[in-house]
């Protein structure tokens, strides 16, 4: 499933991560990938422990706090500290590449499987051309480009490419998620059901329908969670 998130991040968020971005330590971001991926990235990132991607950090996990989608949709166990990145100039790309299915969470010594991916855009596309996030599924090929403090998720397991910036800078911030739900298939399922509940709630209130309802929801996830 493929999943926009609209004003992730407040325009006050936004305009505070660019301006931390605008002066950050950026380094090649093909420091510490593996083979495969240093022939297709050539992009910028973060250290993970600078300032402004300590103070980042924080920021997009509160929103992710105060975001029943995200919750509803991911379905969240592991949340990967979430990283930085920037495409511009000589570093401009990211071809066609599937994520390592399991990652390292920096300092802990846990690791996480890579159910879900999510992007956070803080440029606004109209400050730049291309980079536009290429994402290829069982759904077919889409192309997501968002304005500033918008976020996407798609699966883990999807083929994807940020193709070439040649105007200005695109940042973004991004992260995976281990899911207590592994298959995309049955996330989505849940998904629907919890946010068509939520609807029919709104609209006609509680009744003995939507509580049974409610209670297929739970045991269904407690069905297929892992906790
Ligand atoms: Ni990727």
């Amino acid at each position: 499933m493929l999943l926009h998130l609209p004003q992730f991040l407040s325009p006050e968020e936004v305009s505070h991560a660019q301006s931390l971005l605008a002066t950050a330590p950026w380094t090649d971001g093909r420091k510490g990938t593996g083979e495969l991926a240093r022939q297709v990235k050539n992009n910028e990132q973060l250290d993970h422990d600078c300032e402004a991607a300590r103070t980042i950090r924080a920021m997009v996990l509160r929103a992710l706090d105060r975001n029943p989608t995200f919750f509803s949709a991911a379905l969240p166990k592991k949340v990967f500290p979430p990283r930085l990145n920037r495409y511009g100039g000589d570093s401009n790309y990211y071809g066609d590449h599937i994520d390592g299915a399991v990652r390292y969470i920096p300092g802990s010594g846990e690791r996480l499987r890579t159910d879900v991916s999510c992007t956070i855009f803080l440029t606004d596309p109209q400050d730049y051309d291309g980079g536009e996030l290429c994402i290829a599924d069982t759904f077919g090929e889409q192309s997501v480009k968002l304005p500033a403090g918008h976020a996407v998720l798609y699966p883990g397991t999807s083929l994807h490419q940020v193709k070439p910036v040649t105007r200005g800078y695109r940042l973004a911030c991004f992260f995976w998620i281990e899911s207590l739900v592994r298959s995309d298939e049955q996330r989505r399922m849940l998904y629907e059901l919890d946010m068509n509940l939520l609807a029919l709630r709104q609209q006609h209130g509680d009744d003995a329908h939507t509580t049974a309802l409610t209670g297929v929801y739970h045991n269904m996830l407690r069905m297929w969670a892992d906790t």
